[in-house]
């Protein structure tokens, strides 16, 4: 299992029996950081599961292609079109021309804003479909949480790992691959910070009926849990994480950060500001 010695962001690090993450991560002052992964599954018919962010473009299709020959791409599965999972795709497609992009009506509608998605090279796959890849038959499943209404999560029932997207989302002090090294503080109150952070809207639910869904999900028994914005999840980390997701209903909402909390880190700062800019890794 990769260790803290061993992961370093941008280096695909092995999760399950052909299987890689991708782990990237976001400075979150004053919270420490947020996982910024994606997945790939290198089996017969290898799949992307999400494009990575464009601030670091040309450093995740090095990651990516260090794990799997580009031309041998056959699926690439967009969770949904947000910037943080649909960032590279355009740079993807191009250099995965055997690819064929796993999608809906809605993102490719939503992407249209900033770029023309090649239909031809499109394939529907809603909420319960399913795709044959060659050497194992993956599933698309509406994940509890989410912050965009075209996400779907995906379910490997040859491995049993599941890419449940941005459900699980937690802060963590400094980038790490698995959950298990947070203490069981962290990992409670990043899972409630996290669920609340990408969907407010879980303040509004009735508890009994968003645990069904909740229930409906864990169904799928995955062993091993990644996400975009988690470390994996294993073990009793699992079950735990989803008894914390059923309770999101019930706590308040997260108080968000004001502007007389931006003054005070301006004054901190002191005109140390950097001024606006591209991030200079963007290519
Ligand atoms: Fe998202
Ligand atoms: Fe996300």
């Amino acid at each position: 299992m990769t260790t803290m010695e061993t992961f370093h962001l941008l280096q695909p690090y092995r999760i399950a029996e052909e299987t890689f993450v991708i782990p990237w991560a976001l400075e979150a002052p004053p919270v420490g950081h947020f996982p910024m992964n994606s997945m790939v599954i290198r089996g017969s018919e290898p799949v992307l599961v999400d494009t990575g962010a464009p601030a670091v473009r040309s450093q995740w299709l090095e990651a990516a292609w260090s794990v799997v020959d580009p031309l041998d791409v056959r699926w690439i599965f967009l969770t949904h079109d947000d910037r943080d999972h649909a960032g590279n795709l355009l740079a993807v497609l191009a250099e995965c021309p055997n690819a064929t992009l796993l999608t809906t009506w809605f993102s490719i509608g939503r992407m249209a804003e900033e770029w023309e998605t090649p239909i031809n090279r499109c394939r529907f796959m809603i909420d319960g479909d399913t795709v044959d890849v060659g050497d194992r038959t993956l599933v698309a499943k509406r994940p509890p949480l989410y912050d965009n209404p075209t996400t779907r999560a995906l379910f490997d029932p040859k491995t049993d790992v599941l890419w449940a997207v941005d459900t699980f989302a937690t802060n963590v002090p400094a980038p790490i691959p698995e959950i298990a090294d947070l203490s069981a503080d962290e990992f409670r109150e990043g899972q409630f910070f996290g669920g609340r952070l990408v969907s407010p809207w879980v303040a509004l639910l009735d508890g009994r009926k968003f645990g069904a869904v909740v229930d409906d999900f864990q169904r799928l028994d995955a062993e091993v849990i990644a996400g975009c914005h988690s470390p994996v999840l294993r073990g009793p980390r699992i079950a735990e994480a989803y008894d914390l997701l059923r309770r999101l209903p019930e706590i308040p909402a997260w108080p968000e950060f004001t502007q007389a909390d931006l003054d005070q880190w301006m004054a901190v700062a002191e005109g140390s500001v950097p001024p606006e800019q591209p991030r200079p890794s963007a290519t």
